[in-house]
């Protein structure tokens, strides 16, 4: 318990953050890349280099859901930033890392020691946050608070901890108004575990309705949303969130799992079945891994009016989850 008090204490230090990342530079923190400006071009180089292979080596190991081979990278990012901090995407990815064995397990993966979890979450937000104070210009911070963010939000609701959670949710809006389609791809995913009638639970349900009409250009009706739009090319936000990529190959498919589940969990069960029949219709459906693709069947075989009723009050943690989890996107 205690060592909670104390990370929670750690954790609102990111008020700085927001307020450095808003243009309000008052940072004492000296920025990392200046502390490895001393340490000379040939080895500079040679960092690089194995910070480029590092990420790479995680890339294909999370690609390929391969637990044993995401640790080993991520510990590897980790290491590097560790002893040469000047690449602040192996603190943001190294520390995002630490939430996929937690996520897996949840999503009926292999079993994690659960003592560990708090842990793990204190290095996602230790080095999450690094990744934002060690970013080199407002564009990159931003995008590293997305990450920093979600860690926050996520351990805080975790521990019960509504402050840290509100500064999770700040830093989020933060994103979200810098880039938008970042931010409610984010937002999306974090929140649509609240609990049904919640603010949070409305947010998850209209970032992903705001993401689509973003990436599509389109309207989308709220009581019963029409798809088709989303499959026109190109499309209309030049974002990296809108489509799938090489290192989220799936990613159109996990959302729209997620859309259709968030639409069940918000009782519009019939809303929700047209989206998961639209999903095979999808650029991408035919490669994606065949555990998900029997997600979908499976929720189109079910009785989608009884698993709205599941979501009801009741404990959270014995409802249906929502999508696959994170290689339902990242998984080739
Ligand atoms: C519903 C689809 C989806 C799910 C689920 C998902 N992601 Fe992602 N992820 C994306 C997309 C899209 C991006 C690209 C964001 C961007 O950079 O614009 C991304 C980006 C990332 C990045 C950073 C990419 C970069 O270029 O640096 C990491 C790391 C990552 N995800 C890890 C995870 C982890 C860990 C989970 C599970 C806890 C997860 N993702 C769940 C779709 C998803």
């Amino acid at each position: 318990m205690n060592t909670f008090r104390m990370y929670f204490a750690m954790a609102l230090g990111t008020g700085a953050i927001v307020a450095a990342a808003l243009g309000c530079s008052n940072s004492s923190a000296k920025p990392a890349s200046d502390v490895a400006a001393t340490s000379g071009a040939a080895v500079a180089t040679d960092d690089s280099a194995r910070a480029k292979e590092a990420k790479d080596a995680f890339w294909e190991a999370f690609r390929s859901m391969d637990l044993d081979a995401i640790a080993g990278a991520r510990d590897k990012m980790i290491g590097l930033f560790n002893t040469r901090p000047k690449d602040p995407d192996l603190a943001t990815i190294g520390g995002f890392a630490y939430v996929i064995p937690i996520q897996t397990m949840r999503y009926g993966g292999p079993p994690m020691d659960p003592s560990k979890i708090p842990a793990y979450f204190e290095l996602a937000v230790k080095y999450t946050q690094a990744g934002v104070d060690a970013a080199p210009d407002q564009q990159s911070k931003i995008f590293a608070t997305a990450f920093a963010g979600g860690v926050l939000y996520s351990g805080a609701m975790v521990r019960q901890d509504w402050a840290a959670a509100q500064k999770g949710r700040e830093m989020e809006q933060l994103v979200t108004t810098h880039m938008p389609a970042l931010g409610y791809a984010t937002v999306t995913d974090l929140m649509n575990g609240a609990p049904r009638n919640t603010p949070d639970f409305t947010t998850s349900l209209d970032s992903l309705f705001r993401l689509y009409e973003l990436c599509s250009g389109a309207k989308f009706d709220r009581a019963h949303p029409d798809m088709r739009p989303l499959l026109k090319r190109p499309f209309a936000n030049p974002s990296r969130d809108c489509g799938n990529h090489y290192n989220w190959p799936h990613s159109i498919q996990g959302y729209l799992l997620n859309f259709a589940d968030i639409l069940v969990k918000n009782n519009q069960p019939d809303a929700a079945r047209p989206v998961y029949e639209f999903i095979s219709k999808t650029e991408g459906y035919d490669t994606w891994n065949p555990k998900f693709k029997h997600i979908v069947e499976e929720r189109l075989a079910s009785d989608l009016t009884k698993r709205a009723a599941e979501y009801g009050p009741g404990d959270p943690q014995k409802q249906p989850l929502i999508g696959g989890g994170c290689f339902a996107c990242h998984g080739k």
